[in-house]
């Protein structure tokens, strides 16, 4: 953990395992099946799983593909929810709590970037990995203890159903969408 994460972890305690099990039970108690919610709950569980498969690949190659899934689902879960979820934070949560949404998202983005240039057998990928992993799964537990559930308690329905098709549209523009193509990385020597 870097001094930054230490000093941010002071401030706002790392969610345990127990804690995040709890939000997503209650979480999924809200969402109703397939509406925007239970869409994103479904895609935090395959992204909470493609690192899991990261970081239990064996050799370069095998690291490299893990990280490239990993990478696709991640993408397009979040530029949903930045284009389509994070503007209803703003009237059903708090303006704070969008900037935060947004600003989490970028720094996960940066690293991911990083972690594409890292040889996939040395520690700093390891590391790297470990640090998106642990950031992304606290945002989720924000995500689905607290500003999800004030979007769906205070957005009109109406609005909702509307945040349920565009998710899902903008979702699919990312992920196996007309003209997406697997995720390449780059050789690295
Ligand atoms: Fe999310």
């Amino acid at each position: 953990m870097s001094l930054l994460d230490k000093i941010a972890a002071a401030v706002t305690p790392m969610a345990s395992q127990e804690q995040r099990a709890e939000a997503r039970r209650d979480a999924l108690q809200l969402a109703q099946g397939n509406d925007w919610l239970g869409q994103i709950i479904d895609h935090h569980r395959q992204i909470e799983q493609a690192f899991e498969r990261a970081l239990n690949a064996d050799g370069a190659e095998e690291r490299r593909t893990a990280a490239a899934g990993l990478a696709e689902i991640l993408m397009a879960h979040a530029n949903a929810e930045e284009a389509v979820i994070y503007p209803a934070l703003v009237e059903g949560s708090s303006k704070a709590h969008t900037t935060m949404a947004y600003e989490e998202q970028a720094a996960a983005k940066i690293n991911m970037a990083i972690l594409e240039n890292l040889d996939p057998m040395s520690r700093e990928w390891r590391d790297k990995l470990e640090h998106i992993q642990g950031a992304v799964l606290q945002h989720v537990y924000q995500e689905e203890s607290s500003w999800f559930p004030d979007v769906v308690r205070n957005v009109p329905a109406d609005k909702q159903r509307l945040l349920t098709s565009r998710y899902e549209q903008e979702f699919g523009r990312y992920n196996g969408g007309p003209g997406n193509t697997p995720a390449q990385l780059p050789e690295i020597a």
